[in-house]
């Protein structure tokens, strides 16, 4: 096994606060844009040659990667003139592939973080002789995936992308976007035009005939496509929840990174991260957060589960949970910012402008 497929064209818009300048991927998670965790661990298991197919804002990703040799890594760059979906973006890449028909090829969604091993997925692959093999994993609330109902032997008997009835929920199984292709099923994709993997070819294939196996595990897994599964995400890397090579330093409580300045009763917990050259005033608390580069917290602030953007500022006493706040935007002291609240790049709140609780 030596090359693999990276999906990275989707726009991410859940993290728009964030990524207007920045696509999802490159968006650090425990202190380096989250591509870098997929692609060490994929190096980790063996890969050698990643095409990143790619679509909106891809000129970023070659100038941070170039060639991958910092990954070991030989990386290659297509982007889609107009995005062509997950199925038309493998098939865009087909070209850039060393493999022979009959040989394997990894695919991945590019928003996973996950503890699979990939190797055991390979080896799944080989031992059924099927033609596509697909990581499978379990969720209490399946709607917001593929649905993959499988045989007993693990072979796919369906493929439901975003079940809309609740007649079609027939299975915790979801698809985890992680795959093994032949590469003459890659090359059997149409071109040059719009495809879902999900919605055209994996049900296309099932009535053709084709063989489609399953592997279920339970391992850890999460799709980052929400800021709170983002920041979840990139806390469950610093803790070693989420097993990644990419890490830059060793696993715990909290990952400060060089040039950050942390006053001494500050208290960070829970996997938070602190970017290079931010600042943690006296007292602060900050709980499964990620503290982007150069952002302030002021003293006697108290944040939880939140983002806090690139040069971002969170004035004294105010407290965050679940948010997102953009780069470079400007929180005043004594506010209350919950559940779910996204602040744009560079916008501003007053002091005392926002709260949530009474104000006894
Ligand atoms: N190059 C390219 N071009 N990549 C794309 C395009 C495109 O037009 N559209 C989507 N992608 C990439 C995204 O960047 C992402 O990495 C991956 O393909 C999946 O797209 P999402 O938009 O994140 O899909 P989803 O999360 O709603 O559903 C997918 O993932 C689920 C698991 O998280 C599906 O594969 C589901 O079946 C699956 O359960
Ligand atoms: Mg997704």
């Amino acid at each position: 096994m030596t090359e693999a497929i990276l999906l990275v064209g989707g726009k991410g818009t859940r993290l728009r606060p964030l990524t207007v300048h920045t696509p999802k991927p490159m968006v650090p998670a425990a202190g380096v844009p989250f591509l870098t965790h997929q692609l060490a661990r994929a190096r980790a298991a063996g890969v050698e040659h990643i095409v990143l197919a790619t679509s909106y804002l891809a000129e970023v990703f070659e100038p941070y990667f170039g060639d991958g040799s910092s990954l070991g890594l030989h990386l290659e760059y297509v982007t889609e003139r107009e995005p062509l979906g997950t199925g038309g973006a493998i098939r865009n890449v087909a070209a850039h592939l060393h493999s022979g028909p009959e040989e394997p090829v990894l695919i991945f969604n590019g928003d996973i973080l996950t503890g699979l091993d990939i190797r055991s997925l390979v080896d799944t692959h080989r031992t059924s002789g099927a033609d596509v093999s697909l990581h499978l994993t379990r969720v209490e609330d399946p709607r917001a995936f593929g649905l993959v109902p499988t045989d007993a032997s693990g072979r796919v008997t369906a493929f439901l992308e975003k079940p809309q009835t609740p007649e079609e929920i027939v299975t915790d199984q979801i698809n985890a976007g992680a795959y093994v292709f032949n590469r003459a099923v890659i090359d059997a994709i149409p071109s040059g035009r719009p495809v879902s993997v999900e919605r055209e070819t994996f049900p296309g294939l099932l009535d053709a005939g084709a063989h489609l196996q399953g592997m279920v595990d339970s391992t850890y897994w999460l799709d980052l496509g929400t800021p709170q599964a983002f920041v979840r995400g990139s806390a469950d890397l610093v803790l070693g929840r989420a097993p990644s090579p990419a890490v830059p330093g060793r696993c715990g409580d909290r990952l400060i990174l060089d040039g950050a300045e942390v006053a001494g009763d500050a208290k960070l917990t829970g996997g938070t991260v602190v970017g290079a050259g931010a600042r943690i005033g006296a007292g602060a608390r900050i709980a499964g957060s990620t503290v982007l580069e150069g952002a302030v917290v002021e003293p006697g602030a108290h944040i939880q589960d939140s983002l806090i953007g690139a040069g971002a500022r969170i004035g004294a006493r105010t407290v965050l949970a679940g948010a997102v706040i953009g780069d470079g935007a400007v929180v005043g002291a004594d506010n209350e910012l919950r559940d779910g609240i996204r602040v744009w790049c560079g916008a501003r709140i007053p002091d005392a402008a926002v709260r949530f609780s009474s104000d006894e």
